[in-house]
């Protein structure tokens, strides 16, 4: 199948094209100029880029000449803020445009991620966009495969890890609540599923919520973080999602998230991963394996750092 992949040099976006090429796709990529190609890898060199930018549909109507699937995998990232671009500006009005351009074009198949917990009820900018996304894509009339994913891996290695190693031996974590269930997975296997989905029937017009096969409580992740560092803390205080929206309500310039965006992602869920096993038949990194790996690398990031 020829495809575009939009968010190609992206996390996700890159990997799900490098699975798509290794699967015998012919890929292009929309890419802007300021793009790191180079997270392609070696598939760079197998792959078309194609210059262009999702609130410009003269360059999707370009790019998506001879296409017939489409690979979504895009997010409002800090450089798009700072062009003044918001959440409705790119992860609604670029998937407006993406919809548009691929029903002139006669696009076959379309791949979109999302993320779990996004729905009609969503409260922030974020969710309420990557909702309204999610619909315009499944109101298309064109075949789609929409993935909702759990947290992913990566991002641990971002925050958790770092910070449970600067924390050391505590009982206290201060950012969040410890009861909150969900069911981490690698985005390197959702990437996997993502261009499997390209061609499988059985991904035919559905959405699906992905986690991997570890349910796991937040405060238990963070037990399991220290221990592979060595670290002796056992978490039994955190801080609870009220208790965090109202910090956040009371200095917003201080927070990250808003608190309409707190008040969506922050739940506990749990997603059956027997449907994704049984569509795709991937075997998922567990969250033992991923720790294994992820905690000694950030120590020795962080150690490197230091010198
Ligand atoms: N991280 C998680 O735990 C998690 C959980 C659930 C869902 N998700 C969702 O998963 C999706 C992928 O996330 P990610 O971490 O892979 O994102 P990412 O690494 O930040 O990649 C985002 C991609 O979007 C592209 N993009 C942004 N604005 C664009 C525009 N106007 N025109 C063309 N391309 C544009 C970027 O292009 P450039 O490379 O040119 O900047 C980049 O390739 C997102 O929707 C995210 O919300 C993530």
């Amino acid at each position: 199948m020829n495809v575009l992949v939009i968010g190609a040099t992206g996390d996700v976006g890159s990997e799900a094209a490098k699975f798509a090429v290794q699967k015998g796709h012919t890929a292009r990529a929309l890419v802007r100029k300021t793009s790191n190609r180079d997270k392609l890898g070696e598939a760079k060199d197998r792959i078309e880029f194609f210059e262009g930018d999702m609130l410009d549909k003269a360059s999707l109507e370009a790019a998506m000449d001879g296409m017939e699937g489409l690979i979504i995998s895009i997010r409002l990232t800090p450089a798009e803020v700072e062009k003044g671009r918001t959440y409705q500006d790119v992860e609604l009005g670029g998937i407006k445009n993406l919809v548009d351009v691929a029903k002139e074009k006669g696009i076959k198949k379309i791949i979109h991620v999302s993320a779990a917990g996004v729905g009609p009820h969503c409260v922030s900018d974020m969710y309420r966009a990557k909702h309204q996304a999610e619909e315009t894509i499944r109101h298309s009339g064109i075949d789609y495969t929409i993935f909702k994913p759990s947290g992913m891996f990566k991002d641990f290695q971002m925050f958790h890890i770092p910070m449970v190693l600067k924390l050391g031996e505590t009982n206290t974590w201060p950012t969040g609540p410890l009861h909150f269930r969900m069911n981490p997975l690698s985005h390197i296997d959702l990437a996997q599923c993502m261009a499997d989905a390209l061609t499988n029937p059985a991904a035919s017009n559905k959405s699906f919520a992905i986690g991997g096969p570890d349910c796991v409580m937040q405060g238990d992740f963070l037990n399991m973080i220290a221990k592979e560092a060595g670290i002796n803390a056992h978490y039994t205080e955190g801080v609870s999602k009220e208790q965090l929206i109202e910090r956040v309500k009371a200095n917003p310039q201080k927070s990250f998230f808003t608190a309409e965006q707190l008040q969506d992602f922050l739940n506990d869920s749990i997603i059956d991963h027997t449907p994704i096993k049984e569509t795709f038949g991937i075997t998922f990194e567990r969250v033992e394996e991923y720790l294994k790996k992820a905690v000694p690398e950030v120590k020795a990031a962080l150690a490197k750092q230091q010198k």
